[in-house]
């Protein structure tokens, strides 16, 4: 799988959405497909990025802005920035020799926390091993298995390997209909198929798409009692990662999670699954109302791809976001030097943000530096023809 138009360096570029332009043109097509698909008519998908453009800004002036702090916690970790690479699976089909393991060395510079997809190209062992500093933190994303067992063994690993919190992905029972995806054939026997489907009765699956290779290995039978079991196996902390309404963050909270990422996937699962900005605009106010958002963190991902999205999900109240396309795109073209790159134009875009704005540290964000009368506006934009990806132009 090789693609025959050369990379550019990379100092061409100059914001996260380069790294998807040039993945479009480089990476072999098969590749690009997945990792760009989502689902059905990508309406959700190109939602949750716009809906950042819903919100505008009211800066403060006069605020002395010479010293900028990026610091913060998440899920009880010291953290000098607000965001964390969320978990892709199979980085190693555009990194073959690097994969996971490139985007830990990029990482480590900064600390920015990784999300370990379940279905890594490389063991959860290696990539625990590939760190470079001690302290670096990674976490596990959890998909839970038909055989309990195997998931059960994957959680008490994780914990053994040092791994800080569990994000149980609870919005993906089944893989969404990625069409993009689907228009390949995917062979894990001869593509790499994740290092956890070895041992599987799968590992020689072939299917439209890969996508639907990796969903035989999701269990559809999950529920909220399996939360309650992976709590009482290890003692890291639980995140659930795909909430989507109020009522099952409350209830997160409740049964005594550490927090939740409030995520529609990318826009992969659900087609017309809500932006996660406008869910976290209503959860908010309800958790500070019944006093549930002490050790309750609120996460969000999903689109964003800016400084000032960064700042805006802050200003909403979410303790941190994830971001995972463009660092797997950063990743896929220039290995752990891209992930840095990633990384530091993320921060630099969030320092001059906060200098026009008026703040010098994240706490001192809030929704008051926000217009959000846009927020809940529906202006679905999809085109006439019924003809949506570009692999069909
Ligand atoms: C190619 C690709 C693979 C993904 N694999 C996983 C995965 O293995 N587990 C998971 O929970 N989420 C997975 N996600 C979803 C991301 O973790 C995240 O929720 C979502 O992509 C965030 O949106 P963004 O890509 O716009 O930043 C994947 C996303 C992409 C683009």
């Amino acid at each position: 799988m090789s693609s025959s138009i050369q990379l550019p360096p990379i100092e061409s570029v100059f914001n996260l959405n380069d790294f998807e332009k040039i993945a479009a043109k480089v990476l072999p097509e098969q590749v690009y497909a997945y990792y760009s698909s989502s689902a059905d008519d990508e309406v959700s998908y190109r939602e949750n990025h716009n809906s950042f453009h819903k919100i505008f800004f009211k800066p403060k002036i006069l605020v002395d802005v010479t010293n900028i702090d990026l610091t913060t916690e998440i899920l009880d970790s010291q953290v000098d920035i607000p965001f964390y690479v969320s978990a892709t699976a199979l980085c190693g089909l555009g990194n073959p020799k690097g994969g996971e393991l490139d985007i830990v060395k990029g990482c480590a510079d900064v600390n920015v926390p990784h999300m370990i997809s379940t279905f890594s190209s490389f063991s959860i062992e290696e990539i625990a091993e590939a760190k470079i500093n001690e302290n670096q933190i990674q976490w596990l994303q959890l998909y839970v298995n038909s055989d309990r067992k195997i998931t059960h063994d994957l959680i008490v690993k994780a914990e053994r390997l040092g791994m800080k919190a569990l994000f149980v992905t609870v919005d993906a029972p089944s893989a969404g209909n990625r069409e993009r995806d689907a228009r390949f054939k995917f062979s894990a026997a001869e593509n790499n198929g994740p290092k956890v489907m070895e041992k599987s009765k799968d590992k020689d699956a072939t299917t439209n798409g890969t996508s639907r290779t990796l969903s035989k290995l999701i269990d559809t039978s999950l529920t909220w009692a399996d939360i309650e079991t992976f709590k009482k196996l290890t003692n890291m902390p639980i995140v659930l990662k795909g909430v989507q309404r109020v009522d099952d963050a409350i209830r997160a909270a409740e049964i005594g999670c550490r927090g939740v990422v409030l995520s529609n996937h990318g826009g992969r699962e659900l087609d017309f699954s809500r932006p996660p900005l406008e869910v976290l605009a209503e959860l908010m106010p309800v958790l500070r109302d019944r006093g549930l958002n002490k050790n309750f963190d609120v996460l969000i991902d999903g689109g964003i791809r800016r400084g000032t999205d960064i700042l805006k999900a802050l200003c909403l109240g979410a303790k941190g976001v994830g971001i995972a396309a463009p660092f797997l795109y950063a990743n896929s073209l220039y290995g752990s030097e891209g992930v840095e790159l990633c990384t530091q134009l993320l921060i630099k875009e969030l320092v001059l943000s906060m200098r026009l704005l008026g703040v010098t540290k994240l706490s001192d964000l809030n929704a008051d530096f926000l217009d959000l009368s846009g927020l809940f506006a529906r202006a679905i934009t999809i085109p006439r023809t019924t003809v949506y990806h570009d692999s069909l132009a």
